[in-house]
């Protein structure tokens, strides 16, 4: 496996691969690895010719008082989980690099990135859009890899590759959970040994949402009140959102019926922890 750390040097080499007809896979990360990232990795692997893994702390993408200064980093244990995973070059580029003095240009995506997350979190999406826009056009892949974790930034890149007429397909990978449930996150490690008990409500209240819905539960507020309800058994739970949502353009809907987004936004003491489902009737 190839590092590469420097902007220039990696469109080189990423027009050299296109060049020879390669086909590129793309996983875009902020680090800090574990299996969720890795699962992308295994699938990018196995669907194209060449893996890119990124690895940025993505300064753009923090507000004022989130947690950039702290974000878990461990540089060694990433490259060693890549390489194991096949990928063939590792980019980590630094922030004088992606950011230099003067650099004024973003993407913003309108309407899907003002609702959920980004109603709390203002500017991330535009922060998540520019960097992966910048990505896209340093690394050149034909397939680029992200986790329904963050469901909503999955929608927002689908949004952006299609009003840009770029020529790269997302793929959506499934959400990877600790055996107990909890699903796997770089910010995990932030929680205390309480919080970590009591974060697993956010998958046992989408597992109950599942269960009501399954015994005839149609009524979007009726579920987002159980569902509440059920979080707030857990002392360090404070709810940022509860959301039922069309599943493209994650607008609230009143009523269950074919596909909808369950989406959680729940903080336990400093942490931030998001989670979802796509309930189906
Ligand atoms: P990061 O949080 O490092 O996540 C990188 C990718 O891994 C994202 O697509 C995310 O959805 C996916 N991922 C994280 N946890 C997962 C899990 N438990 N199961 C499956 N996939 C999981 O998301 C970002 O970085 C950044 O916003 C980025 C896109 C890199 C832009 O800076």
């Amino acid at each position: 496996m190839k590092i590469i750390t420097s902007i220039s040097e990696m469109k080189q080499h990423m027009t050299e691969i296109k060049r020879n007809g390669k086909t590129v896979g793309f996983i875009p990360t902020m680090g800090f690895l574990h299996e969720g990232h890795i699962s992308l990795a295994n699938r990018a692997v196995s669907e194209n010719d060449f893996t890119v893994l990124s690895i940025f702390v993505n300064p753009t993408q923090f507000g004022l008082g989130e947690d950039l200064d702290r974000y878990p980093r461990d540089f060694a244990h990433d490259c060693s989980l890549s390489e194991t995973a096949g990928v063939d070059v590792l980019f980590a580029p630094t922030v004088s690099d992606m950011y230099p003095n003067e650099y004024s240009t973003f993407v913003e995506v309108e309407k899907i990135s003002s609702v959920l997350c980004g109603a709390s979190r203002a500017g991330h999406f535009k922060g998540v859009a520019t960097v992966v826009n910048k990505l896209f056009h340093i690394c050149l892949p034909d397939r680029a890899y992200f986790g329904q974790k963050d469901y909503q930034q999955v929608q927002v890149i689908r949004r952006m590759v299609s009003d840009l007429n770029m020529d790269i397909t997302i793929v959506s990978c499934p959400i990877v959970r600790e055996q107990d449930g909890l699903a796997m996150s770089s910010r995990n490690t932030y929680l205390s040994t309480e919080e970590r008990k009591q974060a697993l409500i956010l998958h046992q209240s989408l597992a109950f949402a599942q269960e009501l819905v399954g015994t005839g539960e149609r009524n979007a507020v009726k579920l987002i009140g159980e569902i509440t309800t059920l979080i707030q058994t857990s002392p360090l739970a404070d709810i940022e959102y509860v959301a039922v949502a069309d599943v493209n353009t994650l607008k609230a809907v009143e009523s269950i019926q074919g596909k909808v987004l369950l989406a959680l936004a729940v903080r336990f003491g400093k942490t931030r922890l998001i989670d979802n489902i796509v309930l189906e009737v």
